[in-house]
């Protein structure tokens, strides 16, 4: 069993990475092997529209952009389980996430027929949002969350979606312009709630590991 994680926050160490590598340490306590992948350190674009993966002797599913992407788009490809985490940027994924998500997804489908599936394995799909608004406010974002997720339908798996809310953004936040958030609240609501959602991811990648 295969499991890649994708990290779409430019920050390696934080929320999004953290909620990643705690999957992992899941899928890996049930014996898959894993890797991580940090999309910022990638060149890559999103679909330039070439419609390479629309010709008609195009191999299924296959981009065929050439660049830092390409390898690990056949990663994924030969994986069982993909972890994917991205923070809210303004209402939505972050731009390398969805520049990724455009180079996975749009092989994925066939102007022949939206319904078939062109992917022939299965890839089971936990997608992880981190985000500053609280779990009301996140209610907003629902169709952001499900639209992102369902487009990992085409690769044939279970897809799931986990939310880590009011996240803790800043190490000090006397440092920086941050009027809007009570530091005590925040780190409070990080000291309480973070470690349970790192055992919610845990068990996610256990399981998704597991299937
Ligand atoms: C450019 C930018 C835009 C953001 N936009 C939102 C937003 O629209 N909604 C929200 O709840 N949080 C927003 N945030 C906060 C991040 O989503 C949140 O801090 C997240 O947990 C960061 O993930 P990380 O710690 O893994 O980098 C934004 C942060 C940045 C840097």
């Amino acid at each position: 069993m295969k499991v890649i994680a994708i990290n779409g926050s430019p920050r390696k160490k934080w929320n999004t990475a953290q909620l990643l590598q705690q999957a992992l340490k899941g899928a890996e306590s049930v014996g898959a092997e894993t890797e991580f992948i940090n999309l910022y350190d990638l060149k890559y674009r999103g679909c330039i529209s070439c419609f390479g993966c629309k010709r008609k002797d195009a191999v299924p599913c296959k981009c065929y952009i050439k660049d830092d992407l390409t390898s690990v788009l056949e990663k994924v490809h030969n994986a069982e389980a993909l972890l994917l985490g991205s923070p809210i940027y303004f209402g939505d994924v972050t731009g390398q996430m969805r520049c990724f998500l455009e180079r996975l997804s749009f092989p994925a489908m066939t102007y022949d027929d939206y319904g078939k599936q062109l992917y022939s394995g299965q890839i089971n799909v936990a997608f992880f949002f981190t985000m500053n608004v609280d779990d009301e406010y996140a209610g907003m974002y629902k169709p952001v969350f499900e639209n992102n997720t369902n487009l990992l339908k085409k690769f044939g798996g279970m897809t799931e979606y986990y939310l880590a809310t009011d996240t803790l953004q800043f190490d000090d936040y006397s440092k920086f312009q941050t009027g809007q958030f009570d530091e005590n609240a925040k780190r409070q609501r990080h000291e309480e709630q973070f470690p349970k959602d790192l055992q919610n991811a845990f068990e996610i990648g256990k399981r998704i590991a597991g299937k």
